[in-house]
């Protein structure tokens, strides 16, 4: 754990330079727009340890699998989030030297991410071997306003020295992804030139044959005005620069305003990319930095009073709940089906893939309360659109009839996994996907969405679990074998009590869609099971009689479920009792004597009970909550949260305050020694959750919103808004009250404290506060 980001409620904020942190640095301080995003790396030189990465949304590569023995089954492929055209170098040569802040003295430096305004600034002072010091100021956003764009304002002054500087604004497209399997480049090049005042450069990926045209534009400003100088064009393989060299003279101002543009052909025609990079190149200069930062702001402050989580009494649990916020904003804005919530966004390479069941267990509910409807429909209906992949992949893998598995991690559908206790055994993802066609409907009340589109995605679903379990004679039951629940720290196990459980629920939940359509769509429902060639009788009695005949390992004595069979064979012993150099297990245990201990990477039991609350009795809830979190190492970033859920449903606050800060503090803090390799963004909803979920007591049952909020004792108070069927409330709490707001023209009845109250429209409400669980 670090903790070296200085509080402050808008701002995230690192002073000093040192280079050891600058990796992380350059994952906390990332920028994005949901179509382009990019790590925090500097615009000049820089020789010392870095990961560059600058990614264009829906821009992937098929790497050739590695491993070490091929298994039959395995994705020929593993997609990279890849690096793409670096636009942001602005190469500094001061009187001959370079300037490069690894071999400088850096005599102060400090990196602000502003939340409000979406920019990223930096500020230092270096001193040159030459004896030249010199401060420079750099601002740079990716505007949610023209969201391939992006631009750069970048101050130099010199403090003791009158001179040259030779100012290199540059297209890189020679980049390399450090994940690379065989150290291959996976770009290469179409076109570099120089038209007008811009140089544009257009990339090809090897294989998906993705083009992006890239554009930038560079002015030199001296005293606040433009200098009459023309770039000079350079040019090398996959790389494509505009020079300038300039007089300054001590203490004036030299500014270089950046323009770049980065297109991709997923949303143009290839033949009209780089016209089309050009034209928005010439729209956002013509509206110049300034402009472009105004209606940066404005754009931000929309996201803000739209879905902001106001905490006072404690600034490092509202710069944290604020940071994941952002970042949940800069990779996702919800309009295009096609894109998804990767793992790590923008902010790296690492998980290869930008779809895991995270989505859908953790991102979908934020969401379904903080955004239009359409954006939570679009994550439903990227899974849709996969449907045929996923029967394609259950085939691979012997399944049949119109089973579907859907890929442990995907871009465009197809499985990209390739370790088999992962791949063919952690299959709960499946339920997951259920999960969410459910909570959508649970959350919007639309159930025309099963008609349109989710029966046929559960029918694939339920048919993959009917095939997955078989028949025990010794039990006399049905079982499921060969099984890697959440927690990825026991693989190959068998009775998984999450998997079987959401299984079951899945083949449940899909007889009632098949109902429910029935009712409501009679002929659209002929169509879904023409179209699935589902035969009512046979499969819906199978189904039934797995759900009544399911295996559940349980401990009578302990009164709780079972991780696995085996579970309790395991040696017990307590995280409290793991010594402090242990930890991360991931990073000091081998893998074996991790598979072999008792201890939980991430809520698996506990996530069940999570999703399916209603269905267990606090005592349950509590036994099992008692067993399994002291025996939890949370080395997953999903799993704090969940934690936090439950043990503020259980009245613990004390212990749910703690999983708040593990999971908004995560990267911020470096929790699991792992924020250099990327933000954990779906993890960043489920922050959102533990606040809302959590204190805020948050769910839907039977059609109505229910709150239950309860205040942490170091928060003075708490405030956040949600929408629900067409009401938008505010929930403030604080040690005396709630108080709820309706801002909108919906009168809504919910449920309070176990009450049903009214709030009237654009009405409000207080009631007193309570402390009890519920
Ligand atoms: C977790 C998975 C998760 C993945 C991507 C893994 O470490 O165990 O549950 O889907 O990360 O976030």
């Amino acid at each position: 754990m670090k903790n070296y980001i200085k509080y402050n409620e808008w701002q995230i904020i690192e002073e000093g330079f040192d280079p050891h942190l600058n990796k992380i640095s350059e994952s906390i301080f990332s920028l994005g727009n949901g179509r382009m995003g990019q790590r925090a790396n500097f615009e000049e030189q820089y020789t010392g340890e870095t990961l560059q990465g600058n990614y264009v949304a829906g821009v992937y590569y098929p790497d050739k699998t590695r491993v070490g023995w091929w298994k039959n089954g395995y994705p020929e492929y593993f997609a990279k989030v890849l690096n793409a055209t670096n636009w942001i170098g602005i190469n500094i040569v001061v009187n001959d030297e370079v300037l490069d802040l690894n071999t400088c003295k850096v005599l102060d430096f400090s990196r602000v991410l502003d939340m409000q305004l979406g920019t990223l600034t930096r500020r230092f002072s270096v001193e040159l071997k030459n004896g030249n010091v010199l401060d420079v100021e750099t601002i740079r956003f990716c505007s949610l306003v023209d969201d391939e764009a992006g631009a750069i304002k970048y101050t130099i002054t010199p403090h003791n020295f009158d001179g040259k500087i030779s100012i290199e604004s540059s297209l890189d497209g020679d980049v390399k992804n450090q994940d690379s399997n065989y150290d291959e480049k996976f770009w290469t090049e179409i076109s570099a030139k120089q038209q007008d005042d811009f140089a544009l450069l257009t990339m090809e990926t090897k294989k998906t044959a993705f083009w992006v045209s890239s554009g930038i534009y560079t002015a030199i400003h001296q005293d606040g005005i433009a200098l009459n100088v023309k770039p000079k064009f350079s040019t090398k393989e996959k790389y494509v620069a505009q020079q300038f060299t300039v007089d300054v003279k001590k203490d004036q101002a030299t500014t270089i305003y950046k323009y770049a543009v980065n297109l991709s052909s997923e949303n143009h025609d290839k033949t009209e990319l780089e016209n089309a990079a050009v034209e928005v190149l010439k729209t956002v200069v013509a509206k110049g930095f300034d402009q472009m930062l105004k209606e940066q702001a404005a754009a931000w402050t929309t996201k803000w009073q739209n879905g902001d989580v106001i905490i006072e009494g404690d600034v490092a649990a509202q710069q944290a709940i604020r940071f994941n916020i952002f970042q949940l904003h800069q990779t996702y804005t919800g309009e295009d089906a096609r894109l998804n919530i990767g793992p790590k966004g923008f902010t790296g390479e690492k998980y290869g893939g930008s779809t895991y069941w995270d989505t859908e267990a953790y991102c979908l509910p934020f969401y379904l309360a903080t955004a239009p409807q359409q954006v939570s429909e679009n994550l439903l209906i990227y899974r849709y659109n996969h449907l045929e992949k996923a029967i394609e992949n259950a085939e691979k893998l012997g399944f049949k009839d119109g089973a579907a598995l859907y890929p442990m991690v995907t871009i465009n559908g197809e499985e990209c996994h390739n370790e088999w206790e992962i791949t063919f055994e952690e299959i709960h993802r499946n339920g997951a996907i259920a999960f969410a066609i459910f909570n959508y409907i649970r959350y919007t009340g639309e159930q025309k969405y099963l008609a349109e589109y989710g029966l046929e995605v559960l029918i694939g679903i339920a048919r993959f679990w009917a095939q997955r379990i078989n028949w025990s004679i010794e039990k006399e039951k049905y079982v499921m074998l060969g099984i890697t629940g959440p927690n990825e720290y026991e693989n190959n196990v068998n009775n998984n009590w999450y998997t079987s459980t959401i299984a079951t629920w899945c083949l449940k939940y899909t007889i009632e869609a098949i109902d429910l359509v029935k009712a409501d769509n009679p002929q659209e429902l002929n169509q879904i099971l023409a179209k699935t060639k589902f035969d009512t009788v046979k499969e819906i009695t199978h189904w039934q009689d797995i759900i009544t005949k399911m295996f559940y390992p349980e401990d009578e004595k302990l009164g709780i479920f079972l991780q696995q069979d085996g579970y309790l064979d395991k040696e017990q012993v307590l995280v409290k009792d793991l010594p402090a150099v242990d930890r991360p297990l991931n990073q000091k245990w081998s893998w074996d004597r991790i598979l072999r201990s008792c201890f939980i990477k991430q809520a698996d039991v506990l996530q069940g009970i999570y999703f399916f609350e209603e269905d267990y009795d606090i005592e349950t809830i509590r036994r099992n909550y008692d067993f399994y979190e002291p025996r939890t190492v949370h080395e997953s970033s999903l799993s704090p949260c969940v934690h936090a859920i439950i043990a503020a449903k259980l009245g613990d606050l004390d212990r749910a305050y703690e999983f708040y800060l593990r999971t908004s503090r995560l990267d911020l803090d470096d929790y699991n020694n792992d924020t250099e390799d990327g933000l954990h963004i779906t993890s960043m909803a489920g922050t959102w959750l533990s606040v809302v979920e959590g204190f805020g007591g948050m769910r839907i049952k039977n059609n109505q919103l229910h709150l239950h909020p309860v205040l942490p004792k170091k928060w003075k108070s708490y405030a956040f808004k949600i929408g629900f069927r067409q009401a938008i409330i505010t929930v403030k709490v604080d040690e005396q009250k709630v108080s709820l707001k309706n801002e909108s023209e919906k009168a809504l009845t919910l449920n309070i404290f176990g009450e049903d109250h009214t709030l009237q429209a654009n009405g409000v409400l207080e009631l007193n506060s309570q402390i009890i669980a519920h």
